[in-house]
């Protein structure tokens, strides 16, 4: 997974290590009194407020570990009914689902497009050495927060993968590399953070961080709005900093273009998932839960994003209009979407109250109309 986004994926809120009443950038003294000459592991807290004082009144003697409290808009990790997974990807009990499709998407993730891509450089370290005050800490944040969003996503896939081995093992073939690909988001995420002397303790975050339950309907919604949502805010980042090169102020950017076409790929085995699950999207139930989903996700995004805007605005981004862009985008392919299901399954779902998504409704129609014409 890639967004940054609360509710579907997890986002630490790196401000408030300490207490709410330090400055929004600031960082406990006790523990990590320079940012250029120490280095400081971060665990996040999965217990209360109070343990999370508790954690940070007594540091650890062996390395300076920096309890992060939860937040409202505190990322999470998640989980989900294992056993009922079981039997909607159960070929016998499931006769929608498309083994081809699913045969061919393995392929693709079997061939493992980025194998080569995340290979580090000198320009890291020096780049971070550069950054110095108010944006170095921004950007500390900005690594921590997508680490700890792409281990979710880690975690998650890498259950599925080993829970469905039995039940239909080319699904969980895919789980699996979805979760190597995750794995590797959040390595070079973390070797990023390395570059600032930081490190996020993930054996830690791992056991110690509560997992919130979903049903699996709410972790296909969710998993694959967040993959599409991560897949344009990459990709956006990457064309506006090739553009304006001069806002190309650490090389994680670069890697962008390549990065999020492994997102796509998530969300697009997603997409195949829930075509194979109809009962998922085709009641007045599921599009209610369809909306409320979509709604909460750019709700959150747009919320987490504002309280950020001095990193948009250090890449020189428009923190509203990046947001914006991204929110029509997503909604666009969710439109594609609706125009396959509502073609070829006779089904009405996700549809947005949003002038792009109606305008791009009645556009794609017409080119599923056309392809199917062929
Ligand atoms: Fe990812
Ligand atoms: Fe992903």
């Amino acid at each position: 997974m890639a967004a940054e986004m609360a509710l579907v994926k997890p986002i630490s809120k790196f401000s408030t290590i300490a207490t709410t009443t330090k400055p929004r950038f600031s960082y406990p003294k006790a523990t990590c009194t320079s940012l250029s000459t120490r280095f400081c592991t971060i665990k996040m807290s999965a217990t209360s407020e109070q343990a999370a004082a508790a954690t940070a009144q007594k540091p650890s003697k062996k390395s300076n570990k920096t309890a992060i409290k939860e937040t409202l808009l505190t990322p999470r990790f998640y989980t989900t009914d294992f056993d009922e997974m079981e039997t909607l990807f159960n070929t016998e009990i499931n006769k929608k689902l498309n083994q081809a499709e699913f045969e061919a998407l393995l392929q693709e993730f079997k061939t493992d497009y980025n194998q080569t891509h995340f290979v580090r450089n000198k320009e890291f370290k020096e780049a971070a050495d550069k950054m110095q005050g108010p944006l170095r800490q921004i950007f500390v944040e900005f690594l921590e927060r997508s680490c700890t969003a792409e281990f979710s996503g880690f975690l998650l896939y890498k259950e599925l993968g080993r829970r469905l081995k039995k039940t239909n093992p080319v699904v969980a073939e895919i789980f699996s590399l979805m979760s190597r690909d995750e794995a590797r988001h959040a390595g070079f995420l973390n070797k990023g953070l390395s570059d600032f002397n930081y490190a996020l303790d993930l054996g830690f975050l791992t056991k110690a961080r509560k997992y919130t339950f979903f049903k699996p309907k709410f972790i296909f919604y969710a998993t694959y709005l967040s993959e599409k949502i991560g897949y344009w805010r990459y990709i956006t980042i990457y064309r506006h900093l090739k553009a304006n090169p001069e806002f190309q102020c650490y090389p994680i950017f670069k890697y962008f273009e390549n990065w999020c076409q492994d997102e796509n790929r998530h969300g697009d085995f997603f997409s195949a998932l829930m075509k194979a699950q109809p009962q998922f999207l085709n009641d007045w139930k599921a599009k209610l839960w369809a909306r409320f989903f979509c709604l909460s996700v750019y709700v959150t995004m747009y919320l987490n994003d504002c309280q950020r805007t001095a990193f948009y605005e250090g890449i020189g981004l428009d923190t509203k209009e990046f947001d914006m862009h991204v929110i029509i985008e997503v909604s666009l392919w969710l439109s594609l979407l609706v125009c396959f299901l509502q073609k070829f399954m006779k089904i009405s779902v996700l549809r947005i109250n949003c002038q792009y998504v109606e305008l791009d409704s009645t556009l794609c129609t017409s080119q599923v109309s056309q392809q199917s014409s062929l």
